[in-house]
């Protein structure tokens, strides 16, 4: 049975893979690199160092390891900014009421996301109360597709691999619960899942019902 849920941040319970995006565009205007949307869906899940090394890369451009981290400040700098607009409106649909519910069904749920800022997003949506744990992307070595991170956050939570199912938008995502053994729900259009919805939304609907609340 299905005792806990292991979430993804962005792009799953809060609607901020748009402001990554945005800040990256900006960075890598400078350098002459035009970002499009299918190109993002390779940063998804993806760290904040790897991302850069990602844009970068399309034009074969290596920094100065000094250059290489002011360039990063300044990322995170831009999309502090749009956390500004961080509101009740920035939680996606339906995860507050999924959220409730799990709390209410005793299941355990932990945060397992790249992003340094997943305390300070989950704060400001006032979310911190229906999580119980959240793994420190900055302590574990591998990020996404390994599954270092989803173990991790099963751990904190003190549950088995097949005692948990992972909600996640990106593939990177979905591949780090598949090597991880996990069963995987892909916001989406991802390859790997035990099956994709469209929308958050569809978290309440009978399928995830049927897979989380039985027994
Ligand atoms: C998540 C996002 C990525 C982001 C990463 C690091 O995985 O999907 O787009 O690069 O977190 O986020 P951070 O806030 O630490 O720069
Ligand atoms: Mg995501």
């Amino acid at each position: 049975d299905i005792k806990g849920v292991l979430f993804d941040l962005d792009g799953v319970i809060a609607d901020t893979a748009k402001y990554h995006y945005l800040a990256w565009r900006e960075v890598a205007k400078r350098y002459d690199i035009e970002l499009c949307e299918g190109f993002n869906e390779n940063l998804k899940g993806v760290s904040r160092r790897e991302s850069l090394e990602k844009i970068l890369g399309i034009k074969n451009i290596v920094l100065p390891e000094e250059e290489f981290k002011s360039v990063l400040k300044e990322k995170n700098e831009l999309y502090i900014n749009y956390l500004e607009e961080l509101g009740e409106d920035s939680i996606l649909p339906g995860i507050k009421e999924f959220l409730i519910d799990l709390k209410r069904s005793n299941k355990r749920v932990a945060v397992a996301s790249a992003s340094k800022n997943a305390p300070y997003i989950l704060e400001k949506l006032e979310l911190l109360k229906y999580i119980d744990y959240i793994a420190d992307p900055g302590s574990i070595e591998r990020g996404k597709p390994e599954p270092d991170i989803f173990l991790d956050a099963a751990r904190g939570i003190g549950l088995k691999t097949d005692e948990v199912v992972g909600i996640e938008d990106s593939q990177a995502g979905v591949d780090a619960l598949y090597r991880a053994n996990m069963l995987s729900i892909g916001i989406g259009d991802l390859r790997n899942s035990l099956y994709n919805l469209e929308s958050t939304g569809e978290l309440l609907d009978k399928k995830t019902r049927r897979l989380i609340f039985k027994g």
